[in-house]
C-alpha cells in the first residue's frame, strides 16, 4: 500500500492545495492530509475548523483523508506507514524553504522521500496568507477557495471583512 502524507497549516485550504491533492492522490493508494496542531503563528481557524473545511473539500475523493499531527512530521509519517511526504512548489521562491525542510526530514528519516508537485499555473500565486489578507480587507476570494471556505471566511470576518478575529 503506497501511503503519502501531505502536511501543512491549511489556514484555510485553497484551490491551490486541492489542485495538489487531486494530482497527488492519483499516484498513491492513500493520501493523508496532515494538519500541524502546534503552531507558533496565530491561526485564523482552529485546527478542528481547518480539518472540517478540508474534509468537506476532499469528500469526493475516496483515497484522501484528513488528520491532525503534533511534533515531528517524519514521526507522524512513520506512524501511519507513509514512505512519501508530498509538498507543492508554486514558484522558485518556495524552493529554499522546501529544500531545507526536505533535507532536514531526510536527515531525520532517510527512508522517507519528499516528492514535490507543481500546482496548476492558475493557482501559482494563491496562498492561504494572501487569501486571509484579501478576505480580511473585504476582497472577493470566491475563485481562490471552495464556496464553503469563502462562507467560513465571511462568517469569521463579517461581510465587509476586517472582523476583529481577523487579527
Ligand atoms: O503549510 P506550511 O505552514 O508551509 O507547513 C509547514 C509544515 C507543517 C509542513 C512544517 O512546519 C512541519 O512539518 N512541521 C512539523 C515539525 C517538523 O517536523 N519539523 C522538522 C522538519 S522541518
Amino acid at each position: 500500500m503506497r501511503i503519502a502524507v501531505y502536511p501543512g497549516t491549511f489556514d484555510p485550504v485553497t484551490f491551490g492545495h486541492l489542485d495538489l491533492v487531486e494530482r497527488g492522490r492519483k499516484h498513491v493508494d492513500r493520501l493523508i492530509i496532515a494538519i500541524l496542531r502546534n503552531e507558533d503563528k496565530q491561526p485564523m481557524f482552529t485546527v478542528d475548523e481547518r480539518a472540517a473545511l478540508l474534509r468537506e473539500a476532499v469528500a469526493p475523493w475516496d483515497n484522501v483523508t484528513v488528520d491532525v499531527f503534533d511534533g515531528l512530521l517524519v514521526n507522524y509519517a512513520q506512524g501511519v506507514g507513509a514512505r512519501v511526504i508530498l509538498r507543492g512548489i508554486r514558484a522558485i521562491t518556495d524552493l529554499e524553504y522546501e529544500m531545507q525542510m526536505a533535507m532536514m526530514n531526510r536527515k531525520l528519516a532517510p527512508q522517507i522521500e519528499t516528492v514535490f508537485l507543481v500546482p496548476s499555473e492558475a493557482y501559482s500565486y494563491v496562498s492561504s496568507r494572501l487569501v486571509r489578507e484579501v478576505a480580511r480587507l473585504g476582497g472577493d476570494v470566491s475563485e481562490l477557495v471552495p464556496s464553503h471556505v469563502a462562507r467560513a471566511l465571511k462568517q469569521r470576518l463579517g461581510p465587509g471583512g476586517s472582523g476583529i478575529l481577523g487579527g
